[in-house]
């Protein structure tokens, strides 16, 4: 999607620190996680990698008295946004810091999560876990498999998950999961598309720090390109989307009303 992102005014919610944007980000999932087990008697999420949601899923792992949280983690499929083709022990693996920060710390069943085989072939890992999705996701919006929460964060550069400028995914409008070349990094990485984190119920993004201002400025303004700044082609159809961000990360922001 090289024009603007067919956008909707998402949420902004700006509290002072990340300590404060990952209590409140516990809180938003377990309430996703809440309504949609009492509506359809299970949660889909997709996990972010990079580093920001860790300390959120640390407040969910091990909630303190302001974040005690009732989350049905048997009722709870936990998959990936993204992944770097690394084994999942790997340290730049996002199954890895999701791994130690949260999954061995919840009694999530182990069939209640999706890894991206990342060690794979990057084309047959992507083809792997798009039939994943299909088989695991009741359909939404496009007939793309919807998840009741996604958690995306955001890159210097405007990239959420592993959608990059300038990269080849941003144009997919038909698969859920490609391999995507990214030749800022010299790598490959898998990532969810554009079609199937619109499908979403809702979509959250993380962000903190004052090396994210400039980006988060301009994934929320109207004139930005999603070419240049790919979170802007977030717009969940039918979906909720929030920014979820600290004061740093607001310095570039407009004054609120
Ligand atoms: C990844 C993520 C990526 C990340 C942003 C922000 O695999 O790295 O999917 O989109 O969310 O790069 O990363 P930080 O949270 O580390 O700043």
């Amino acid at each position: 999607m090289t024009s603007r992102g067919a956008h909707t005014a998402p949420e902004v919610v700006v509290v002072d620190d990340p300590a404060g944007v990952a209590r409140e980000g516990a809180r938003r999932f377990a309430t996703a996680v809440t309504n949609a087990i009492s509506a359809r008697g299970r949660a889909t999420i997709a996990l972010s990698g990079g580093s920001t949601p860790a300390r959120l899923y640390d407040a969910l792992a091990v909630p303190d008295d302001t974040t005690r949280l009732p989350v049905d983690w048997t009722r709870v499929h936990l998959y990936f946004g993204d992944e770097r083709c690394v084994p999942p022990d790997h340290a730049d693996s996002n199954y890895r810091m999701a791994r130690e920060h949260l999954l061995e710390r919840i009694p999530v069943p182990s069939a209640g999560v999706h890894r991206i085989e990342a060690e794979r072939d990057p084309d047959d890992a992507a083809a792997r876990y798009e039939a994943r999705l299909s088989e695991g996701l009741a359909p939404g919006p496009g007939a793309f498999p919807r998840f009741d929460l996604v958690l995306l964060g955001l890159g210097p550069d405007g990239h959420t998950a592993s959608l990059f400028p300038g990269t080849a995914a941003l144009g997919e409008r038909t698969r859920s999961c490609v391999a995507n070349r990214v030749p800022a990094l010299a790598a490959m990485r898998i990532t969810l598309t554009f079609p199937v984190l619109n499908a979403a119920r809702d979509v959250l993004f993380l962000v903190t720090g004052s090396e994210k201002a400039a980006a988060l400025a301009r994934a929320l303004d109207p004139d930005a390109l999603v070419s240049d700044c790919p979170a802007r082609g977030v717009s969940p159809i039918g979906g909720r989307q929030a920014y979820l961000v600290d004061r740093a990360a607001a310095s570039r922001l407009p004054p609120g009303p």
